[in-house]
């Protein structure tokens, strides 16, 4: 990636190459100023956020921030089943066409999320009465279409997401109880055969505290490669808190670098209020925390994975006033490494210091 700041570098190293050669008289055209340094300009790997499509269509300082600062984008709804697939056969597009076409104008990667999880079912699925043949057709063809429509624009998938309870058994989902244990496999036979060039999560949250889940995953991913079955990469989603331990955060990365699979840190944020206090005010201590421990998952993720399985860090929306936590707790949070404002925090300057 050679983006912003990198950009400028080497846009100056050539045009210093040119004044020599030319006996250093002041024909050459000026450079350009220096583009700003973005997270996304220092970071050796994609640097992302789940976005949202209504702000995506009529929010400028959301619009300027999710252009500037990503290299990858993935819808935090819009491309799960309930939205996407609302009714036996129909389709909607709208949000998740909304976030391509934004991606694609931006020059930016798509990460799909995700193509089957026990939340977002929509009720026609959920009262579906069927023999096996034909919740087979129907799981097996929600996921070719999707991954159909998106070839060559999504170029990553959460194909399964959260199959596994904290205690490594396999989660008691609809998808389990009409398919069977075969159905991951199968889910990601199923996204290969339709769009080959696409890669292909596991997806969870929660092996920074779970080592139970963390070895089921592990499991899995040694299962798939005896089996040839296609599975690219890990997501850990690492929606964490101040308090989260951060040897647990190393091991979790540690671990899933072991597969020899890319490893993408998929949905972070980091939670201020721990007590879900609907009083709650931050304050600059809290925002130095947040931003100290920003920088752990990032050192984290140099130290333990891998150049070569880096498949970034995306954060889970791009400004405090977007977190789903708002709506989860119910009370204040401030999750995110941008403000309500879009503006830099404290936790912004942490990551690029912690790059490198
Ligand atoms: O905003 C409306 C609110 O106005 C309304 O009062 C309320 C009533 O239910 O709904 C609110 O919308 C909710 C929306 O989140 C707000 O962000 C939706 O109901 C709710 O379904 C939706 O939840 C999403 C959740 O997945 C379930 O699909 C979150 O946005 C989204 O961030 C969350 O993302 C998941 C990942 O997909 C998987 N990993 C965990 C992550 C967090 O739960």
């Amino acid at each position: 990636m050679i983006a912003g700041r990198k950009l400028y570098r080497f846009l100056m190293t050539t045009a210093l190459a040119g004044l020599l050669l030319s006996g250093c008289k002041r024909t050459a055209v000026e450079p350009e100023p220096p583009a700003p340094i973005t997270i996304r300009s220092e970071a050796s790997y994609p640097w992302g956020a789940a976005v949202t499509p209504t702000h995506l269509a009529n929010n400028a300082p959301y619009i300027r921030t999710a252009r500037n600062e990503y290299d990858r984008i993935t819808p935090e709804n819009h491309m799960k089943m309930s939205f996407i697939h609302p009714e036996p056969g129909r389709y909607d597009w709208t949000g998740s066409d909304i976030v391509a076409n934004f991606a694609r104008q931006n020059g930016q990667k798509l990460h799909g999320h995700t193509l089957i999880w026990h939340q977002s079912v929509p009720d026609w699925v959920l009262n579906f009465d069927g023999d096996s043949t034909a919740w087979e057709n129907l799981f097996r063809s929600h996921i070719q279409t999707v991954v159909a429509k998106y070839r060559g624009v999504v170029s990553s998938w959460d194909v399964v997401n959260e199959a596994f309870e904290d205690d490594g058994t396999l989660r008691n989902t609809i998808w389990l109880q009409k398919l069977g244990p075969g159905y991951i496999a199968r889910a990601f036979q199923y996204a290969r055969e339709t769009d080959p060039a696409a890669l292909l999560f596991y997806n969870d949250y929660g092996q920074e505290y779970k080592p139970a889940k963390m070895r089921a995953i592990v499991a899995l991913a040694t299962e798939f490669r005896r089996n040839n079955i296609p599975l690219d990469g890990l997501g850990i989603q690492m929606h964490i808190e101040l308090r989260t331990d951060d040897a647990g955060i190393a091991t979790a990365l540690r671990e899933s670098a072991s597969t020899g699979l890319l490893v993408h840190i998929s949905e972070l944020d980091i939670a201020l209020n721990i007590n879900n206090d609907k009083n709650f005010q931050p304050n600059d201590a809290l925002f130095a925390q947040q931003a100290r421990k920003y920088a752990n998952v990032v050192r984290a993720y140099r130290q333990n994975v891998p150049p070569a399985q880096r498949h970034g860090i995306t954060t889970w929306n791009v400004g405090d006033a977007d977190s789903w936590l708002l709506w989860y707790k119910q009370a204040p949070e401030f999750p995110l490494p941008f403000d309500v404002n879009y503006e830099r925090k404290p936790a912004y300057q942490a990551i690029l210091d912690a790059l490198n």
